[in-house]
Parts: structure tokens; C-alpha cells; sequence
């Protein structure tokens, strides 16, 4: 069994840090998500003709999807400036005053994990989202009294990855919101490609391939598996990269065959190995893997789901037969659910 931190969908520091040079900067640059990619298009393009900055926007959906990129792309769209905070950043509402009166006008306001801004900071951005103002109190006691500020007209975009917790009168400050999700091989491959590119990496179809198949939906895991091949291929090879480097290479580094990273593999062996199949709730699960709900619910099921492993019931979480053959273990129940229609995998038997 292979589990490896190389799948894990959070970057540290330093990889945060170079993720820049990989970025995708224009909205044709953006690989995949075309529903989005569209839409988008025609949000921005509109906003353009009219002259005036567009709606808020909200892009949502699990870690290394690309909210960050596609916030950095609205605001090079637009040749307007790009700030950018996040929830935590913001610990008072004085914070957030501070970046709201420093804007330019049409400035995109970037700000990361919305879902996590103190309520205080939240009640700050209503006014400012649907009117442009904000009340700022001076002074302190008795004598403080509140002056209200004009600001420049500006676009907010907000990142999250927990839609959950996002209040509803926030929510409906945003003219746009897109939820990102799981990108298909194809579109992995190309982002693979593009990379090697941009990285002077040689790498072939059928070597970008098995890559695309193990990075976990997930752009990020892609772009961090390339530098792993590319490593073991100028120790190992000649630097360029083909399938069987690729193959060689992801097993050195115990990247799971289908990209399944540690939760994964651990929901799955809780499912098909304690439970035998039978339904489990969440919380159950939650506490098996010893992870909490909210991460196994946001950031691992939607995976699971999408490469057709798991099937969410009105009686709890159960394995399909695809998760007990991907493990190797014998299936209790007799034949199980099949992949959903449309998952990943329902075309690829391997
Ligand atoms: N559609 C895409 N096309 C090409 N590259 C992409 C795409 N989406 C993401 N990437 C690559 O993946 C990396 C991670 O993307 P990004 O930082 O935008 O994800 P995120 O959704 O903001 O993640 P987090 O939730 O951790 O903040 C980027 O540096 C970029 O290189
Ligand atoms: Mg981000």
C-alpha cells in the first residue's frame, strides 16, 4: 500500500512561495474548468464594455484548484491592481478599513479563506461591498463618534474552500460564484505539459499522462509530481521524461496509481476493511480516520466520489466494488454499486 505526503493538497511555505512561476496569468492560460472559464469571460468582457469594475466574485472548492490563480487572472483581465489579504489576516475591522481606503479605483481586493474572517471584520465588508462605504469609529467611550467613508468602486474576489461556512448575507454580496472542481486526465495532462514547458522539463504524452492520472484532480499535486519525475530523470535517465521514467519515478516516491492520498486510503480501508461496505455516517468515519468532519466531508469525499469509490446514501457512506478492488480485498456484500455514471473511472478498467 502506497501513501505519500507528495499528494497532500495544501502546499507548504516554500512551495506556496514558487507556485508564481506556474501560474497560469490570462484566462485562456487557465486549462480546464470551461464552464468557468466561460462564464468568467463573459462577466469580465461585459464589465469591460460598460466601463465600471464587475460584481464580487467567489470562487470556491478544494485546495490547489487554481482560486488563487483565477483571482490573480481576473485582475490582469481587467489591467486593474491586485491586493491581497485573507480571512485570518484580518483580525479587526480596523485591518480591513485600512486596505479598503488604500484602494484604487476597479483595485481587485483579493481575499483568501473568507471563511475565515471574524465576524466583527465580516460586518465591515457588507456596507462596503453593496455601497462602497464603510463607518469608521474615532475616538473612544463617550466621545467616539462614527464618520462614514466613501471608497473607490472595487471588486472583491474571495476564495474558500469550506462554502459551508460562508454566512448567507455574504454570500449574497457576490455577483458571480464559482465552485472549482477535480480536473479531468486531459485537462491535468495539458496542465503537465504547460509546466514542463515553462520548467524546460522534456516530457512526452504517454509520460504526462501517468502523471495526470496520479495528481489527485488537483493542478498543485501535478505540478509538484513533474519536479519529482524531473529529479529521478536527470539522476536516473537522460532529464527527458517517457511513461516508463514516470512510472519508475511515482513508484520511488510511493505516489498511489490513482493518486489517493493518506485520508483517501484510510476512509477507503475504515469503509471496505472495519465496516465490510455496510453504510457509515460521517461522523463514524470522521472519528475513525481520527481526522475532522469538515476535512474528510470538503476535502476527501469529493475525490472519492468523483473517481466513483464512494456513494453517499441516506444511511451513511458506503465503498463501491471499484474502492474494495483498488485496495485488493475481497467484497463481503457479493457485486457492489459500480462506478457512478460520468466518474473518472467508469471508462478505464485498467
Ligand atoms: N487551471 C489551471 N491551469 C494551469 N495551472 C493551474 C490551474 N489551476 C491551478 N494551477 C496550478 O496549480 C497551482 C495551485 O493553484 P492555486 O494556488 O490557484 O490553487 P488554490 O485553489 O488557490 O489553492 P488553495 O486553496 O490552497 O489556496 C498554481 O500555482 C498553478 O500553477
Ligand atoms: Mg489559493
Amino acid at each position: 500500500m502506497t501513501d505519500s505526503d507528495l499528494l497532500d493538497p495544501w502546499p507548504s511555505d516554500a512551495e506556496r512561495a514558487s507556485e508564481g512561476s506556474l501560474r497560469p496569468r490570462k484566462l485562456d492560460e487557465f486549462v480546464g474548468q470551461a464552464r468557468i472559464r466561460e462564464q468568467l469571460g463573459i462577466v469580465l468582457e461585459s464589465a469591460r464594455r460598460r466601463g465600471l469594475p464587475p460584481d464580487h466574485l467567489l470562487f470556491s472548492g478544494p485546495p490547489g484548484l487554481g482560486k488563487t490563480s483565477l483571482a490573480a487572472i481576473v485582475a490582469a483581465e481587467l489591467g486593474v491592481g491586485f491586493r491581497v489579504t485573507s480571512g485570518p489576516a484580518l483580525e479587526r475591522a480596523g485591518d480591513l478599513a485600512a486596505i479598503l481606503t488604500g484602494l484604487e479605483p476597479g483595485d481587485v481586493l483579493f481575499v483568501d479563506e473568507i471563511h475565515r474572517l471574524p465576524r466583527a471584520v465580516e460586518e465591515v465588508l457588507y456596507p462596503a461591498m453593496e455601497d462602497f462605504q464603510i463607518d469608521v469609529v474615532l475616538g473612544k467611550g463617550p466621545g467616539a463618534r462614527s464618520l462614514r467613508l466613501d471608497l473607490p468602486r472595487f471588486t472583491l474576489v474571495a476564495a474558500t474552500t469550506r462554502t459551508g461556512l460562508i454566512t448567507s448575507p455574504l454570500r449574497d454580496r457576490f455577483g458571480f460564484s464559482a465552485r472549482l472542481d477535480y480536473y479531468v486526465p486531459a485537462d491535468l495532462q495539458a496542465i503537465v505539459t504547460r509546466s514542463a514547458a515553462i520548467l524546460g522539463v522534456a516530457i512526452d504524452q504517454a509520460g504526462a499522462e501517468v502523471l495526470a492520472r496520479r495528481s489527485r484532480g488537483t493542478p498543485r499535486i501535478a505540478n509538484r509530481l513533474l519536479r519529482r519525475v524531473r529529479d529521478y530523470a536527470e539522476v536516473r535517465a537522460d532529464g527527458s521524461v517517457d511513461e516508463a521514467i514516470a512510472e519508475a519515478a511515482l513508484e520511488l516516491f510511493e505516489v498511489d496509481r490513482l493518486g489517493l492520498d493518506k485520508l483517501d486510503l484510510a476512509l477507503l480501508r475504515v469503509l471496505c476493511e472495519r465496516f465490510g461496505g455496510a453504510p457509515v455516517g460521517l461522523a463514524t468515519l470522521a472519528v475513525s480516520v481520527g481526522e475532522e468532519q469538515d476535512t474528510v466531508e470538503d476535502v476527501a469525499e469529493p475525490y472519492l466520489l468523483q473517481l466513483g469509490f464512494l456513494q453517499r446514501t441516506p444511511r451513511g457512506r458506503v465503498a463501491t466494488a471499484a474502492a474494495f478492488a483498488h485496495l485488493g480485498i475481497e467484497e463481503p456484500r457479493g457485486p457492489g454499486a459500480a462506478p457512478a455514471p460520468g466518474s473518472l473511472f467508469e471508462r478505464d478498467p485498467e
